[in-house]
């Protein structure tokens, strides 16, 4: 069996036209099919059509499309009074509310309304999709689609395959995404599909570098951004979703993954949770927010206010931007210590303190810096229990000369852009091993649904793949931590010297 979804007169059924629903429609008639469209409120389906193409008007008056569009996508859209009447359609969406019970009858009332060939798809983002299907005769026909709010700007779509899903159906639904002009990717029917669950990595490693009380969440946020190109750092993105959609999210995916450590969720997410504190919609979260909604941000920046050191020791001599920040601060490069200056490293992976032990280090006075990243902007430094703040101070002004703004957090294993960048890395190799997509389509949905500067595996080339391996290596060894097991993904990469996108 085959739908031929290019063909002129298809016709998508939009069952549920609130938020999602409505954008469905509207991508579904601006390209060029007929969108029909259903509410189980009285008048809901009318109400979403006039909002549609007020949208479809506004943006015509923004001169981004021409009355002529306006005038053909309107059309195209149509409202259903009773289910029934979506007896033609060939392909149902449903975006009802996110209840499993709601979605199973209303899925079997399709089911006795549609022919056994109409597609019915799911925008579920949380609901197994085969625990939809389950209870009906044609399971073949029955897939998740997946959409991202606002469905109009967000370009991404993931068509969730369920284990009865039929070849022909995702097939169908991939082409009907790219006429809906959406970026469509294909994924398992696993907990959190692929976004929501490779989200996890930034979120949770967040807070744990937090509870560790590693770093402020201002400090992470500011690193995140700046060091590693993020456009939000995981404590005001949580504020911004929303504490109460993403620490249930986290829960569920928790849940889901039978307690898998990578994606344990954080007591101190659940504290604010149970507080009410559900970020900007409340005007507190992580962050505070003034009167006007702006966050109250308590900063990231070191400003020492010592003379920068005339000398330093640098132990990483091989490592040319370390060595450039102290030659263009116009400090001297001592390579070997002498038994005054402050002393520079840059660990990999590791804490300051382990750098000092395994070096023979004077733990006073030396500083681990991290270099990942855009050193232009900020760069991290950390130094092991006891040291003497007048020495770190003196090597922290040299950094600050380079014009980049310095962090300074308690010592951690992977400082914050090590540890926070491998995680995501380490989290999409894994979900491209375990098949929840392709390893492509893993980079693809993590870069378009969550902004991400560069996809999870992008991002361990762009951190190095034996660096983000090792990274990983030496989390595990010194938290003593399952989380931070390395994706067999990755390890295969980095033994052998490849990009962590090379597929099998
Ligand atoms: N809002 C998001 O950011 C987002 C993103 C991705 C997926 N989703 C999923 O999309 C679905 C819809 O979310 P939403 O935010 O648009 O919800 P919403 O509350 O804005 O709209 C739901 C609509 O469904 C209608 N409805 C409820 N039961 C119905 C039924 N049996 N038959 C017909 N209509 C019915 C309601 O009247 C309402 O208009 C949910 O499954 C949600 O998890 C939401």
């Amino acid at each position: 069996m085959a739908l031929d979804v290019n063909r002129s007169d298809l016709v998508v059924g939009v069952v549920g036209t609130g938020a999602m629903g409505r954008g469905i429609a509207q991508v579904t008639a601006q390209g060029g099919m007929k969108a029909v469209m259903f509410d189980a409120a009285a008048g809901g389906a009318e109400k979403a059509k006039v909002a549609i193409l007020e949208t479809l008007k506004g943006l015509a008056a923004k001169g981004r499309l021409t009355d002529e569009d306006v005038a053909k996508t309107g059309a195209n859209l149509a409202v259903a009074d009773k289910l029934e009447d979506l007896k033609s359609c060939h392909v149902i969406v449903e975006a009802v509310f996110e209840n499993l019970e709601v979605k199973q009858k209303l899925f079997g009332e399709l089911e006795a309304a549609v022919s056994p060939e109409t597609i019915l798809a799911s925008n579920t983002s949380s609901i197994r999709i085969a625990s939809i299907a389950r209870s009906l005769k044609h399971r073949e026909r029955v897939c998740g689609m997946h959409y991202f709010n606002p469905v109009p700007l967000m370009k991404l779509v993931e068509v969730i395959r369920a284990a009865d899903t039929a070849q022909w159906v995702t097939d169908a639904m991939v082409a009907l995404g790219k006429r809906q002009t959406r970026v469509p990717v294909v994924v398992g029917d696993t907990p959190g599909f692929l976004v929501n669950l490779g989200g996890t990595a930034i979120g949770t490693e967040g807070l744990r570098i937090m509870q560790e009380g590693r770093a402020t969440p201002s400090q992470i946020d500011a690193v995140m951004r700046d060091s590693c190109g993020f456009r939000m750092g995981p404590f005001e993105l949580m504020d911004l979703t929303g504490i109460d959609v993403n620490f249930p999210a986290r829960k569920i995916i928790y849940e889901g993954f039978f307690h898998d450590r990578r994606m344990t969720p954080s007591p101190y997410h659940e504290s604010l949770y149970a507080a009410g504190r559900l970020g900007r919609k409340t005007g507190g979260g992580w962050y505070g927010y003034d009167a006007k909604g702006a966050k109250v941000d308590p900063g990231a920046d070191h400003l020492p206010s010592v003379v920068p050191a005339a000398r330093v020791v640098v132990m990483d001599t091989h490592n040319e931007k370390l060595v450039g920040l102290v030659l263009a601060a116009g400090a001297q490069a001592l390579a070997a210590d002498d038994g005054k200056s402050p002393i520079l490293v840059a660990p990999i992976g590791k804490d300051c303190t382990t750098t000092v032990v395994e070096r023979g280090l004077d733990p006073r006075r030396t500083v681990a810096v991290d270099l990942t990243g855009d050193v232009a902007k900020r760069l991290t430094i950390m130094t092991a229990p006891g040291a003497d703040d007048l020495v770190r101070d003196a090597a922290a002004a040299i950094l600050a000369r380079s014009g980049a703004k310095v962090t300074l957090i308690k010592d951690s294993p992977g400082f914050v852009a090590q540890r926070m960048c491998a995680m995501i890395a380490n989290l999409g190799c894994e979900m491209a091993m375990i098949g929840i997509a392709s390893a492509a389509d893993v980079d693809t949905a993590m870069t378009l649904g969550l902004n991400y500067p560069r996809g999870p595996l992008a991002l361990a080339d762009w951190l190095g793949v034996r660096d983000c391996h090792e990274i990983l290596v030496q989390l595990q060894a010194i938290t003593g931590d399952d989380r931070y097991r390395p994706s067999q993904w990755l390890r295969r990469r980095a033994q052998l010297g490849l990009s962590a996108t090379t597929i099998e």
